[in-house]
């Protein structure tokens, strides 16, 4: 059985690998997807993405004890406890917590994946643990898997790009047929990966997050396998996979 492999460059793109009937992958390195892997290998009990700000409002209005979490333009919203930089995300902060999170790209992108069978959450910290996870999951249900990034503001983004190549470099050879937008994030995570930092930091929203104070957010989420955990988002609520096959660990 060959499993196909694409790459969707934009979060709405994310309802079309859902009609397709694949396994989808949401990723969005700077910084959505690494916050919640972050968020969740230090302890938080799920995470809650809404859409909008008035949303994540009113799902804490009779849950005090959740945190409300995202960003606006990068930054904290008024009234929010948290904002999107996962180095926040410590276990003292968030540990056995639930999290009410609204970014401006990355929770849109899982919103639009709803529908799909499986969606699993991906980043850099976590590409060699989330590529084994979907590979498993479609070669048992004999499904296609598709990588969605989610963007910058409705554009394609080169750091998503290059992560969507880093877990494609993390699946199993041979079974695998990759579309062409698949292969070329491949050559282009090939070209990079000795260089991840430096060419990361080079992006348009790197160069925005390096403005707003925010580097060192994007060296911790550049750290390859950091991290073991898969998230798994229901289409309510992202918690930790349970995925056995050689995934021990944070
Ligand atoms: C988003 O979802 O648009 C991003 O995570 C933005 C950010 O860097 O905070």
């Amino acid at each position: 059985m060959v499993i196909n492999v694409d790459v969707e460059f934009l979060a709405r793109d994310a309802a079309r690998a859902a009609r397709r009937g694949d396994l989808v992958i949401v990723i969005d390195v700077l910084r959505c997807s690494s916050t919640i892997v972050t968020a969740l290998a230090n302890g938080a009990k799920a995470i809650i993405p809404v859409k909008t700000l008035k949303e994540a409002r009113r799902e804490r209005l009779n849950k005090p004890d959740y945190i409300l979490a995202g960003e606006r333009g990068g930054l904290k919203p008024r009234g929010f406890d948290l904002g999107n930089s996962p180095l926040e995300y410590t276990s003292e902060r968030i540990s056995g917590k639930v999290i009410v999170l609204t970014t401006t790209s990355g929770t849109r992108a899982l919103i639009y994946s709803r529908g799909a069978r499986w969606i699993l959450v991906g980043s850099l910290l976590n590409a060699e643990a989330v590529a084994r996870a979907a590979y498993s999951i479609a070669r048992s249900e004999d499904i296609g898997v598709t990588i969605v990034q989610s963007g910058t503001n409705g554009r394609f983004s080169l750091e998503d790009f290059i992560c969507a190549g880093a877990i494609v470099s993390k699946l199993p050879e041979g079974n695998i047929k990759l579309s062409d937008s698949a292969q070329a994030s491949l050559l282009a995570f090939r070209y990079a990966k000795n260089n991840l930092r430096a060419i990361l930091m080079e992006s348009a929203h790197s160069r925005r997050l390096i403005d707003l104070g925010f580097s060192r957010d994007i060296e911790f989420s550049c750290q390859m396998d950091y991290f073991r955990v898969v998230p798994i988002y229901d289409g309510n609520v992202i918690v930790r996979g349970d995925f056995r096959a050689g995934l021990e660990g944070t």
